[in-house]
C-alpha cells in the first residue's frame, strides 16, 4: 500500500495532463561531469541579504536539492543555488542505481562532481541515501540473493561510499523510508524480505565504523502528522537508541501541500518528541505541492509561503533542528513534475524564472525572526 510517497494525496487527484515539461525547460541530458561554475555570493551585498546571508548568521544550514543536469547546464541555477544556499543534497546522484549500476562496478563521476561543486562554494553536502528500497540497479531489484549475499553487497556498498566521502561528507541519511504509512510497521524491500528487521541496524553499524565522525541520520515523511507513520518511526528510532545503535538524528522530509496540511501544534509536538529521544532533526526535503489546490493562484501561494514560513520558524524554535532541506528551489526543476506527473504544480520557492515567490519571502522573515 505505502510505495509511493502522498499516496493518500495522490489517490486524489493524479494531474496528466501534459507529457512532461515544456522543452524549453527539459533538463539537459547529463553527459558532462564538470558544473557551470559560479562565482560565489556575486556583490548583491548591498542589495537585501540572501537566504544564505541569513542562515550563516544563525548558524544553521539552509539547503536545497540539486538537480545535476541543471547544475550542469542552467548557469543562473548554478548562480541562484550558491548565491542562496549553503548545504546541498544530491537529487540523485548518490543513490544505489548511480553508484553501482553493475555489480562490483562503482561509479563516482557525478557524485564527485556534486560534493566538488558543494566544496567549491563554501557548502556543505548531504549523503543522500544509503539504504532505500527505491532507485536500485535491476541486477539488485531482480537478482535472487541468499541473506549472507545481500548483507555482502549492503556492507561493500555502504563501505566504499561512506569511505570515498570520508572527510567530504559528514552527514548521510543512512536508511530511507523503512516504514509503512498504514501500518507504522517496516515496509516491504529486498533488505527487509532478503536480510530481516535487522538490516537497519546493521547499516548504521556499518556507515558508523566506515566514518565513525559522519552524523548518521534515518529520514522520512509524513512524520509531520500524527498518524501511524510517525509512531512507527518514533518506536523504529527507539528501539535503534536502545539496542545502541550509532544514529544521530531524524530527518523529516516535510513534502507537504497547500491543500493538506497539518495543524502546526502536531508539527512542533512531533519535532519535540523526536528530539525527546536525544535525536537531532534535520527538515531535509521540504516542498510544497499547490495543483490540488480549491483556491485562486494568488491565495495559493500565500497559503503555501504560510507554510514555508511556519516550518523554518518550527524549526529555530527546536534547538535540535539546525538544517532545513527544500528538495528543490526552482519552479523550473522539480520531481513533482517528472516523477509525480503534476506538471503545473508550483511546489518550490522561486518561480521557473528564478524569482522570489511569496514562499521566498516568508522564509527571508522567519530567518530574521529573533
Ligand atoms: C526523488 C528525486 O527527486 C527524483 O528525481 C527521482 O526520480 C526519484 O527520487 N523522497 C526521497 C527522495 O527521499 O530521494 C526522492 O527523490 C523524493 C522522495
Amino acid at each position: 500500500m505505502r510505495r509511493q510517497l502522498f499516496s493518500c494525496i495522490l489517490l486524489i487527484c493524479i494531474l496528466s495532463a501534459c507529457s512532461g515539461l515544456p522543452t524549453g525547460q527539459q533538463p539537459a541530458t547529463p553527459q558532462a561531469t564538470t558544473v557551470q561554475k559560479a562565482p560565489h555570493a556575486t556583490p548583491t551585498h548591498k542589495g537585501p541579504k540572501t537566504l544564505r546571508d541569513l542562515a550563516d548568521a544563525r548558524h544553521i544550514h539552509i539547503g536545497a536539492a540539486v538537480n545535476l543536469d541543471a547544475l550542469q547546464h542552467d548557469h543562473d541555477y548554478s548562480r541562484v543555488l550558491s548565491d542562496e544556499f549553503n548545504a546541498v543534497t544530491p537529487e540523485t546522484a548518490m543513490k544505489f542505481d548511480a553508484l553501482q549500476p553493475q555489480p562490483g562496478d562503482y561509479t563516482f563521476q557525478q557524485a564527485d562532481a556534486f560534493v566538488n561543486y558543494a566544496h567549491q562554494h563554501g557548502m556543505v553536502p548531504r549523503g543522500h541515501t544509503l539504504v532505500w528500497y527505491s532507485a536500485l540497479p535491476p541486477w539488485l531489484q531482480n537478482g535472487s540473493y541468499s541473506r549472507d549475499q545481500l548483507m555482502y553487497i549492503l556492507k561493500d556498498y555502504i563501505t566504499k561510499v561512506v569511505t570515498h566521502y570520508k572527510g567530504q561528507i559528514n552527514v548521510w541519511d543512512v536508511v530511507n523510508e523503512a516504514v509503512d504509512d498504514d501500518t507504522g510497521q517496516l515496509s516491504d524491500s529486498i533488505w527487509l524480505r532478503g536480510i530481516g528487521p535487522d538490516y537497519i541496524d546493521m547499516a548504521f553499524r556499518w556507515a558508523h565504523e566506515a566514518n565513525p565522525q559522519a552524523q548518521l541520520f534515518y529520514n522520512d515523511y509524513g512524520t509531520e502528522w500524527s498518524s501511524k507513520k510517525f509512531d512507527g518511526v518514533y518506536s523504529l528510532l527507539q528501539g535503534l537508541i536502545q539496542r545502541g545503535v550509532p544514529i544521530n538524528g531524524v530527518g523529516m522530509q516535510m513534502h507537504m501541500h497547500t491543500q493538506f496540511y497539518p495543524d502546526n501544534a502536531t508539527v512542533l509536538q512531533n519535532m519535540q518528541r523526536f528530539a525527546d529521544l536525544g535525536l537531532k532533526i534535520d527538515i531535509t526535503e521540504m516542498d510544497v505541492l499547490t495543483s490540488e489546490t480549491k483556491v485562486d493562484m494568488p491565495t495559493t501561494l500565500k497559503i503555501q509561503a504560510d507554510i514555508y514560513g511556519t516550518v523554518v520558524k518550527d524549526c529555530l524554535q527546536i534547538k535540535v533542528c539546525q538544517s532545513i532541506v527544500f528538495w528543490g528551489f526552482t519552479d523550473r526543476y522539480t520531481w513533482v513534475h517528472s516523477d509525480l506527473h503534476r506538471d503545473s504544480d508550483q511546489p518550490l520557492i522561486f518561480d521557473k524564472d528564478y524569482r522570489h515567490k511569496p514562499a521566498y519571502d516568508a522564509i527571508v522573515q522567519a530567518l530574521k525572526t529573533p
